[in-house]
Parts: structure tokens; C-alpha cells; sequence
């Protein structure tokens, strides 16, 4: 796990590709590794783990910040990522569901969510595994009121409200076992 982002330094090479835009190159680091990445500064970076590093557990919904599907962690914080631009993340420890399940927490979030059998379709169980993730993180014995607020715009189709807080709230009983 790399521990010191704040060491890297922004690639200063600039490339004109053949569209004639500026392209440049950033350094980022997800899931502890660290990866070169040739892109303009303000592509998403929903776009940066699914269409450059082939991380395609991050899903796409809607593209505006308001349906959750995108969820990753950026220093421990669930942060949606069709909204952070590339140039935001080069001193940012960026975490996906691709290595969640190397935390404790991420892990015994996953672990609950199968036995509680939580997903249906599954598109969305990405970002709210994210989403929970970070909120058991931040509060591990979480009261209703901050379910709703750490799970809010995370949206479902399905409709599996009801296993999403069950596992959460099983996870926050554990803490006082
Ligand atoms: S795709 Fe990012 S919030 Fe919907
Ligand atoms: S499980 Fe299908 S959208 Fe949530």
C-alpha cells in the first residue's frame, strides 16, 4: 500500500496528439499502484479506471453526480467519480471496488453483503459497497440518520434499500459485540 502520495509529482511532459488538443500526462495512484496516465486534465476519472486501466468494476449510471453507480474512495472519502476531473487525483490515494476488499472494513462489508445476499442486478452494489464502506469507516456504529446521509444518492433500480441497511446495521452491531 503506497502511503506517501503526496511525493508524486505531476509528469511535466506534454504531448499534441493527433487531434490537436493538449495532452498531458499524470501519475495516479489507485489501489496502491501507481499508474502513468496520457489524458486531458479534466477527463473524469470514471473514464480514466474503465476506458484506460480497464478497471471496469466502477460503473457508469448517469454520468452527473447523481446516481452513485460511480462511487470510489479518494482518501478514504466515497467521492463519485464521473465528477473528479483526472488533474484532481494526481496526490490522491484513489481506492475502487477492484481493492476495497484489501481493507478491513471493505472486506467484512463484502463478506456481510453475500451473506445477506444484498445485490439483484448488481450494477449499482459497486458504489454502495464504496458508499458503506467509508460511512462504517467514519462512523462504525452508525445511528439511522447517518445511514441516510452516507448512503443518500446512491441509487438502486432494484430496490434493495432494505438488505443495503440491514448489512450496515449488522456491521455496526458487531462493533459492540
Ligand atoms: S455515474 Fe457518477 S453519480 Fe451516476
Ligand atoms: S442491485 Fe440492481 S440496481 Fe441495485
Amino acid at each position: 500500500m503506497v502511503d506517501d502520495t503526496a511525493t508524486l509529482k505531476r509528469v511535466v511532459s506534454i504531448n499534441v496528439p493527433k487531434t490537436g488538443g493538449l495532452q498531458l500526462s499524470y501519475t495516479i495512484v489507485v489501489n496502491g499502484v501507481k499508474h502513468d496516465v496520457d489524458a486531458e486534465g479534466d477527463t473524469p476519472l470514471l473514464w480514466v479506471l474503465r476506458d484506460i486501466l480497464n478497471m471496469t468494476g466502477t460503473k457508469f449510471g448517469c454520468g452527473i453526480g447523481l446516481c452513485g453507480a460511480c462511487t470510489v474512495h479518494a482518501n478514504g472519502s466515497a467521492v463519485r467519480s464521473c465528477q473528479l476531473p483526472l488533474e484532481d487525483t494526481v496526490n490522491m490515494r484513489i481506492t475502487t471496488i477492484e481493492g476495497i476488499g484489501e481493507t478491513a472494513i471493505g472486506k467484512q462489508v463484502q463478506e456481510r453483503w453475500l451473506t445477506l445476499d444484498v445485490p439483484q442486478c448488481g450494477y449499482c452494489q459497486g458504489g454502495q459497497i464504496m458508499s458503506a464502506t467509508a460511512l462504517l469507516t467514519r462512523t462504525p456504529r452508525p445511528k439511522d440518520k447517518d445511514i441516510d446521509a452516507g448512503m443518500a444518492g446512491n441509487i438502486c433500480r432494484c430496490g434493495c434499500y432494505s438488505r443495503i441497511r440491514a448489512a450496515i446495521k449488522q456491521l455496526g452491531e458487531a462493533q459492540t459485540a
